[in-house]
């Protein structure tokens, strides 16, 4: 009966080792000599989508702050950099916030004001995402910013607004940018104190999930 009971094991045992063999055998692919690798693409496959965006970050920074924050976004995303320079600068008497008769205060009360742009972004067709940051004037973005984005088709982008400030939020400062591109998809905007760190700056960009 030991004897039986040992034949028997020995039988299950070499029957389970030619189906694990069995297992290992390369799939039939139908004569192509590759290796199939099927597997593999799928497992990779999921974070390859929106590598290879090309990307601009565009400000406007009439005493430096935004731009910092436009640096660091740029360095750290590997993203083009462009300033929309106003074609007459802008003066400390022309930021006279105190003076309703200052040119940024007299901008800021006509909505039809399109401050005047000096140069312009080459080849615009070829960015896929376009950061657009700002300082607030009065809650708002500067009427400059209108300007640029009446200047381009932003058809099919992705367009993400940030801006510096005193201590106002981002609130709805590009709520009119948003109406002026409307074939564009917005992402969420934020707001940055001035000398924000490129590690705060780059932990907000690395979320957004268009890199
Ligand atoms: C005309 C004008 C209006 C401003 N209005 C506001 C405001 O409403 N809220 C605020 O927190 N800061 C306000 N500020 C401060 C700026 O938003 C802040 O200093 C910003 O960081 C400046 O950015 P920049 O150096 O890139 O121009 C104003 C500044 C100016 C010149």
């Amino acid at each position: 009966m030991k004897r039986l009971t040992a034949v028997f094991l020995a039988i299950v045992m070499v029957l389970s080792l030619a189906a694990c063999t069995g297992g290992n055998e390369p799939a039939d692919n139908g004569g192509n000599t590759e290796p199939s690798q099927s597997h593999t693409e799928e497992a990779i496959a999921p974070n390859t989508t929106p590598a290879g965006s090309k990307i601009l970050v565009a400000y406007f920074s009439a005493t430096n702050n935004t731009e910092g924050v436009a640096q660091q976004l740029a360095n750290g995303l590997g993203a083009d950099l462009y300033e929309i320079t106003p074609e007459k600068p802008y003066t400390d008497e022309d930021l006279a916030y105190g003076n309703s008769n200052s040119r940024s205060s007299v901008e800021m009360n006509d909505p039809a004001a399109r401050p005047a742009i000096s140069g312009s972004v080459e080849n615009m067709e070829q960015y896929d995402v376009v950061f657009i940051g700002y300082p607030i004037w009065w809650g708002e973005a500067p009427q400059i910013i209108s300007t640029f984005i009446e200047s381009y088709d932003f058809s099919g982008k992705t367009i993400v607004a940030f801006c510096t400030s005193a201590s106002s939020g981002f609130g709805n400062s590009d709520s009119a940018l948003r109406s002026a591109a409307k074939g564009a998809k917005w992402l969420d905007g934020h707001r940055f104190a001035a000398g924000a760190s490129a590690d705060e700056v780059m932990a907000w960009a690395n979320g957004l999930g268009i890199n």
